[in-house]
């Protein structure tokens, strides 16, 4: 297990630039299946959530070539519907291939996505939507089996706009015989990223980023060449870490309207946030106000994946902080361990009352999930002397390189093996 090792005070300064979504790229490489032919994605780090989803494609068929943050993957050949149950388990992500495969195959069987544990985190919206559609489903032992003749067009309600159920929905339907509208669809920009990547493989797809996207499915997509946006989540941790460590950021290629309401609620604190032609510009020189209240909800709302580090920025803040948890019960995991590093935390329910200290300590903590683990970073960033953080794989899933930036940015963190 890698652990990292921070000795914190230190300011962060310096320029970062911002690779591509996670979030988006993950529905995307499972998108690449819809397709027959050639497919290039560019901007494609190494994390590795996003190399467990090229074994995916691999293990049904596709050849994939990978270097340099660009992938190639030929689809030509895809014939496995059987998925691989360790595979499977290692990502939330991995169910995104249920849609594309049924839309290319007409049947599926997999095992039960496993992934970060931040909730119960159920698919029954995933599945709710692919009947609508005409899949057969059935559970079985731990399996899902799905099959039909093909694919049927069709209005389908969500009883909440869950993220990844709208993409499954929309890659399904995109080789659906006829339209299909789906109503309450979530609105996050990586939805939008994703209906521009099929309709660049000759999809005809409308609506993503509004509660209504209506995708007309067509005979056959083809190979494409694409760039997918750039990660909203990494760029709201380095504003948080730069409004916490007291310090100063250029983030390059961030786009601050996927930013706005963490932006606000940074700049109510007392930060100073530049919107310039290429990126975003973050500084602070003093110890932040509390925000009053934050709550998580769907995009455009507070995003469930910031809420972490925000929890580490407002344990240092001057004042009281109430966050409200609505998306996923299990992230609160995260107050316990800065609880260790002296922060002042009571949860109750879905509820955290965070009131700031002057100075945290550094501890020994350990991460539970991604956010959670960036959280961690950032809090022992601003404690005072070392702080360990183990374990460091599950940052990797969804940071690339993140130590060796925020050594680049000042900050004194090193990478212990053990
Ligand atoms: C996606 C993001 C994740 C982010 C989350 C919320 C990816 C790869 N992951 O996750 O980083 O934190 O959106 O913005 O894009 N739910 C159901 N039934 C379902 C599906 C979801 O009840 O079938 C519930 C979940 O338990 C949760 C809520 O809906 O409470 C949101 O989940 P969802 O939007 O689906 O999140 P993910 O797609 O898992």
């Amino acid at each position: 297990m890698k652990k990292i090792v921070i000795c914190g005070g230190k300011s962060l300064s310096g320029q970062v630039q911002i690779h591509g979504a996670k979030n988006s790229l993950l529905p995307i490489l499972a998108a690449v299946i819809l397709s027959k032919g050639q497919c290039i994605i560019n901007n494609c780090p190494p994390l590795s959530d996003v190399m467990t989803m090229l074994e995916l494609l691999q293990c049904i068929g596709c050849k994939v070539e990978y270097g340099n943050q660009r992938v190639h993957i030929d689809t030509t050949n895809i014939s496995n519907f059987k998925m691989n149950d360790c595979l499977m388990n290692k990502l939330r992500s991995s169910i995104f291939i249920l849609g594309p495969l049924l839309a290319r195959l007409n049947n599926a069987e997999l095992g039960y996505p496993g992934g970060c544990d931040i909730g119960i985190r159920p698919i029954d919206l995933h599945l709710k939507g692919l009947r609508d559609l005409g899949v057969e489903v059935t559970e079985k032992e731990g399996h899902i089996i799905c099959s039909c003749k093909h694919l049927i067009g069709n209005e389908v309600y969500l009883d909440y706009p869950s993220v990844g159920a709208t993409e499954n929905i929309m890659m399904a339907a995109s080789l659906a015989q006829g339209a299909t509208v789906i109503v309450n669809a979530a609105k996050e920009p990586e939805i939008i990223d994703l209906q521009d990547f099929i309709n660049s493989m000759g999809g005809r797809i409308s609506g993503a980023g509004s509660s209504r996207i209506v995708i007309h499915g067509v005979k056959e997509l083809k190979g494409t060449t694409y760039t997918p946006m750039a990660d909203r989540i990494v760029t709201g941790t380095y504003m948080i870490a730069a409004a916490a460590t007291k310090g100063e950021i250029f983030i390059k290629n961030a786009n601050i309207d996927h930013v706005s309401c963490l932006a606000g609620k940074l700049r109510e604190s007392g930060c100073i946030i530049n919107v310039e032609k290429d990126g975003i510009l973050i500084k602070n020189k003093n110890r932040l106000s509390s925000s009053h209240i934050i709550e998580t909800m769907p995009y455009p709302g507070f995003p469930t994946d910031l809420q972490s580090p925000m929890m580490s920025l407002q344990a240092v803040s001057k004042g009281t902080c109430i966050m409200v948890e609505n998306v996923f019960e299990n992230r609160f995991r995260l107050a316990g361990e800065l609880k260790k590093m002296g922060a002042d935390i009571t949860i109750k329910d879905r509820m955290a009352v965070i009131k700031g200290v002057k100075q945290l300590h550094g501890a020994n903590v350990f991460t539970h999930d991604l956010r959670g683990g960036a959280a961690l970073i950032i809090a022992g960033l601003c404690a005072e002397g070392i702080t360990v953080i183990n374990d460091k794989g599950l940052i990797d899933r969804g940071y690339f390189e993140f130590e060796h930036q925020l050594k680049n940015l000042g900050g004194d963190v090193v990478v212990l093996e053990e």
